[in-house]
């Protein structure tokens, strides 16, 4: 089964171009409704495969948290959408929203969670030295990057990687591990 996805985003957006990218040439069964930035300077917002998609902007600088939800609901409603899909998206969300959408909401994250969850795990990796990184989708609980993991994706950190050329080794595993995990939840469905 395929399912309505809004896609949540604050910056640069290629998780995001990926998801529709798929949706758009049925790699996916499900379509991609709606896109929510929290931010009116987001690049993603520009990048074209969205053209005809609805976008809500519900600017940081711009809204209190109250319209910000209250503009939320009703568009996730209004488009039926069954399953949010964080990419990027830099604001905490709040208990109760997440406690509404328990299990319909997930993220990917930068680094092999448990390990290096927040803020710059690329660079918290290499700080650390560690041999193997890579990216993990997990669904969206209260606290930061701790929800349930769906699926991870490795890579080998050489010993000349920098957090530049790691993030980009990982974005290119983060954007096949998304479409993976989102056809493994289509798979499994009404099936639990
Ligand atoms: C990705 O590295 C994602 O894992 C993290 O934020 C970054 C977003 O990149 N949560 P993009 O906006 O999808 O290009």
């Amino acid at each position: 089964m395929g399912f309505k996805i809004a896609i949540f985003i604050s910056g640069r957006g290629s998780n995001m171009r990926e998801i529709v990218r798929a949706c758009f040439k049925k790699k996916l069964k499900s379509s991609v409704e709606l896109i929510v930035s929290n931010s009116n300077e987001a690049p993603g917002l520009y990048i074209p495969e969205i053209k005809d998609i609805d976008t809500l902007i519900l600017d940081k600088n711009n809204i209190d948290d109250k319209s910000f939800y209250s503009l939320l609901n009703r568009s996730l409603k209004k488009k039926g959408i069954e399953l949010i899909c964080l990419a990027g998206f830099m604001k905490i969300l709040k208990k109760q929203f997440i406690k509404k959408w328990k299990n319909k909401i997930i993220n990917i994250h930068p680094s092999l969670l448990p390990a290096f969850k927040g803020l710059r795990p690329q660079h918290n990796a290499i700080q650390s030295k560690v041999k193997y990184s890579g990216c993990t989708v997990h669904y969206v609980n209260e606290k930061i990057d701790s929800g349930i993991i769906i699926d991870q994706d490795i890579i080998k950190v050489e010993d000349d990687d920098d957090e530049i050329s790691l993030s980009k080794k990982i974005l290119n595993k983060e954007h096949k591990l998304y479409i993976k995990v989102i056809r493994k939840l289509e798979d499994s469905y009404g099936k639990n």
